[in-house]
């Protein structure tokens, strides 16, 4: 049987990052996909993968990585993230638009363009690296939290689409995880960034990435449909316990 093939998409940190070793320590290999190349091809050279650069925003872009790639038995939507924090009377269009653009429209352009081949592996996986914002809503958060509900719906619209094919749809709900998620969130402002994990101690890329590599790992039968996972200290979205 040929080796297993996984794509992850932002591999260049955070949860991708840690996901992509986990799935190569699974024996995958692992195509490793974003727009930071350098960072990849350190990656990939360590795990034995292959890098790919990617921008999920851009349809030729997914086009050209998807034609590179010959089979895929897993695929983990997780590019994404968030772009400030701002009521909806005071929303950023252009804000807006990268969410929806990277977190909704990305899920779609890279699945719709991997689904034939993750139907010919005979055992395909989608996993869907979404977020508690994909569940519930709060104050400030309306641009993040309707991008993550629109791309929960969206993986579990196909959940229900592919039945009766051999694809598995796995949708993963984080809360706080620390990456750079937050830096990314408040425009490399490390010191705001920092505040979002301070007096708890929060999830790290490598909880997620081994709940996916669990996922992975089940029999051809078993779907784990939604997983959702956070801090001790964090009961919702904007709840959280901290220490003084
Ligand atoms: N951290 C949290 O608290 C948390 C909680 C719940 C859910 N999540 C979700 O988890 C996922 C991973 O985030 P993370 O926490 O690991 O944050 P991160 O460290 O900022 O990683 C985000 C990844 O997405 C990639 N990315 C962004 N725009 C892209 C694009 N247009 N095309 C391709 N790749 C793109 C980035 O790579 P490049 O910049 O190199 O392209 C990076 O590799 C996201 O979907 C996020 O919404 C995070």
């Amino acid at each position: 049987m040929s080796t297993r093939t996984a794509v992850v998409t932002g591999a260049s940190s955070g949860i991708g990052e840690a996901t992509a070793r986990e799935l190569a320590a699974q024996g995958f290999h692992v195509y490793v996909g974003a727009r930071r190349v350098d960072r990849l091809r350190r990656l990939a050279d360590e795990i034995g993968g292959t890098a790919l650069e990617l921008d999920v925003t851009s349809e030729d872009s997914v086009r050209a990585a998807v034609d590179a790639i010959e089979r895929v038995d897993v695929l983990v939507n997780n590019a994404g993230g968030a772009k400030g924090m701002a009521t909806v009377a005071e929303s950023d269009l252009d804000d807006w638009r990268w969410m929806w653009e990277t977190n909704v429209l990305g899920t779609l352009r890279v699945t719709k363009a991997l689904l034939p081949k993750l139907i010919d592996s005979g055992d395909g996986i989608i996993v869907t690296v979404t977020s508690v914002a994909a569940l519930t809503a709060y104050d400030n958060g309306s641009g993040y939290t309707t991008a993550k509900h629109a791309q929960g719906v969206l993986h579990r619209t196909l959940r229900g689409e592919l039945l009766g094919k051999p694809v598995r749809l796995t949708e993963i709900a984080p809360g706080a995880v620390e990456t750079e998620f937050s830096l990314v969130r408040f425009d490399g402002d490390q010191e705001r960034a920092d505040k979002v994990y301070e007096g708890i101690d929060p999830l790290v890329a490598a909880d997620i990435a081994e709940i996916i590599g669990f996922v992975t790992s089940r029999p051809s039968h078993v779907n784990l449909d939604q997983i959702i996972v956070k801090p001790r200290d964090q009961a919702d979205a904007g709840r959280f316990a901290r220490r003084a």
